[in-house]
C-alpha cells in the first residue's frame, strides 16, 4: 500500500477537477457559473496550502516520515489550483481584458493580495525539485517558508471578500494560526537541541 500511496494521494487531489467536471456536464453550477467556478478553485487553492503545511505536524504527530513525501506534490497542487483560480477570474469574467484588470488589482485589496499571494507562490514551484533543493540548500528552506505568508495573505483575501468575519473563512483562520503555532513550537524545540 505504501508503495502506491504517492499514486493514492495524486488521484485524490484530483478531486475539486472531478467535482466541477460533474458539475458543468451535469448543468449544476447554479445560476452564476463564472462566480462558482472561480470560488470552487479558490476554496480549494487555500484547502491545499493548509493541507501543505499540515505535513510537518503530522510528520511530528506520528513519528513518521511518511507525510513528508506528499509535501511536494501538496505544494503543487497548490500552485496549479491558485493558477486556475487566477486564470478562471482573467479569463472569464474579464475575457483577457487587462485594462480592468490591473484595475482591480490596484483598487480592490482582496485582489491585490491574492495576486500578490500567487506571485510568490512562483518561486515555490519553481525551486521545488529534488535539483533545486540541492543547489540552493539552506535558503530553500528560507525560501519555503513563503508559504506561511501565503496562507496568511489567502485567508486575509477570503476575509475582505467576505467583507467581514463569516463562518467559513473563519475556520480557515483558525486552522492556519493553530498550523503557525506548531511552527513556532517546531523551529523553538529545534534550537533548543
Ligand atoms: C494563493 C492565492 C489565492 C487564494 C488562496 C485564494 C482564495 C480564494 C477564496 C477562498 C475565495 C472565496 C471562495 C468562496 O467564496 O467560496 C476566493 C475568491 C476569489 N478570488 Fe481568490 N485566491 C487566491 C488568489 C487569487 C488571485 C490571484 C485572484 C485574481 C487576480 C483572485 C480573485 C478572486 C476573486 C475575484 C474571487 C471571487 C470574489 C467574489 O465572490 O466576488 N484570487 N479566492
Amino acid at each position: 500500500m505504501r508503495r502506491y500511496s504517492k499514486t493514492l494521494v495524486f488521484f485524490l487531489s484530483l478531486w475539486p477537477i472531478y467535482v466541477i467536471s460533474y458539475q458543468i456536464i451535469f448543468n449544476q453550477l447554479g445560476p452564476e457559473p463564472v462566480d462558482r467556478i472561480i470560488n470552487h478553485f479558490g476554496e480549494w487553492t487555500l484547502i491545499f496550502i493548509l493541507l501543505t503545511l499540515s505535513m510537518t505536524p503530522l510528520k511530528q504527530i506520528t513519528k513518521s516520515v511518511e507525510w513528508i513525501k506528499f509535501r511536494r506534490m501538496l505544494g503543487l497542487f497548490t500552485f496549479f489550483y491558485a493558477s486556475i483560480h487566477m486564470l478562471s477570474y482573467v479569463g472569464l469574467d474579464y475575457r483577457f481584458d487587462f485594462e480592468p484588470l490591473i484595475n482591480d488589482v490596484l483598487k480592490k485589496k482582496f485582489i491585490f493580495i491574492g495576486f500578490s499571494a500567487w506571485l510568490l507562490l512562483i518561486p515555490l514551484a519553481v525551486t521545488s525539485s529534488e535539483r533545486m533543493v540541492r543547489l540552493l540548500k539552506q535558503n530553500w528552506k528560507k525560501i519555503h517558508r513563503l508559504i506561511y505568508i501565503i496562507g496568511i495573505f489567502g485567508v486575509l483575501h477570503y476575509i475582505w471578500l467576505s467583507k467581514t468575519i463569516f463562518f467559513k473563512p473563519l475556520i480557515f483562520l483558525i486552522i492556519l494560526v493553530i498550523l503557525l503555532l506548531f511552527r513556532i513550537k517546531i523551529t523553538r524545540s529545534a534550537s533548543k537541541i
